[in-house]
């Protein structure tokens, strides 16, 4: 299969791939309608697009990554539809639209976020274009990403309302949000790296290498996310700001966070690199996500 190699046209091939999976997964239940709702929520998609991205560059053909994508891109929801709850951050909007808990209620969207989580690992057992053995990689992969998103989800619980003090240490607050960062942002980030990676049967250094850079590249996006909530806010008290969580942002300020999150992006580059001229489309997605303004 070829296709563009674009971030345009890799999303636009998701995207058709998810409607045929949302086709073929729709029952009549409002549970189904919860998971729909959010599925096809304008989305960047980006989670998707750079395991294709990454399959691309390592020689993976697509169909051998679509449904495996798209598990991530439902692990993802799933992970939203959760966060947004009153008992975490208690946010009404996502993408330009009301929250699931708050188009549906609380215990629907609760289920919803499971259900979400279930037909994730449904879309590799039923995938046709791989082996058992990868299968069982794949869920592996995905299952320690997931329980690590949990960990760093806890911990942004425990640090809500931990405004920073005077007496505390810069050095060991940086280590304490990168680390918060790594399991709620990075680790599902670092899947579209990994899987791509297992499947093309890539030794344990050059595994490892690829799942470092999307750990890298989770903590870049969870800088810029930080960034554009405390631009976007306006007059508003920032999201995080309202939680009482450390950001890049309150730890340094805006200037300094967007100029660590470009030098966040040259390293990534820099260790892009070593594929040569075949990352030149993922270089263009690392510079995307440094500088999105959504
Ligand atoms: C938002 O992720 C949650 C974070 C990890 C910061 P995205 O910004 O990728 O969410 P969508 O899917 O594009 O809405
Ligand atoms: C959410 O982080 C990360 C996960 C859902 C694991 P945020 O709480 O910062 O994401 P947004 O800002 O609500 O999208
Ligand atoms: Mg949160
Ligand atoms: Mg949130
Ligand atoms: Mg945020």
């Amino acid at each position: 299969m070829k296709i563009d190699n674009n971030i345009k046209g890799l999303r636009e091939f998701f995207e058709a791939d998810l409607a045929k999976f949302l086709h073929q997964m729709h029952d009549d239940t409002r549970l189904w309608q919860a998971c729909d709702y959010c599925l096809t929520a304008p989305g960047k998609r980006i989670r998707p697009v750079l395991t294709l991205m990454v399959g691309q560059m390592i020689g993976v053909p697509l169909e051998k990554l679509i449904n495996y994508s798209a598990a991530i891109e439902f692990l993802h929801n799933s992970s939203l539809v959760h966060d947004d709850l009153p008992g975490i951050d208690n946010d009404d909007y996502r993408r330009g639209r009301l929250t699931c808990h708050k188009q549906y209620d609380e215990g629907t969207a609760i289920l919803a976020g499971d259900a979400l989580i279930v037909l994730a690992y449904q879309l590799i057992c039923y995938d046709s274009h791989i082996s058992n053995d990868q299968k069982q990689i794949l869920v592996n992969i995905l299952s320690d990403a997931f329980y690590k998103l949990c960990i760093g989800q806890v911990l942004d619980l425990a640090n809500m309302g931990h405004q920073r003090s005077d007496n505390q240490n810069v050095e060991e607050l940086f280590l304490e949000l990168k680390r918060r960062h790594l399991h709620k942002t990075g680790a599902l980030m670092s899947c579209c790296f990994s899987g791509p990676a297992a499947i093309a049967g890539e030794n344990d250094n050059k595994f490892e290498f690829l799942t470092n850079i999307g750990e890298h590249l989770g903590l870049l996006f969870q800088m810029t996310d930080d960034i554009l909530d405390a631009q976007e806010s306006g007059n508003t008290q920032a999201q995080d700001e309202r939680l009482g969580l450390i950001t890049y942002v309150s730890l340094f300020g805006i200037d300094e966070a967007r100029r660590y999150a470009k030098h966040s992006a040259d390293e990534i580059i820099e260790k892009l690199s070593s594929f040569g001229g075949k990352a030149e489309d993922l270089k263009e997605f690392v510079r995307y996500i440094e500088s999105r303004t959504v």
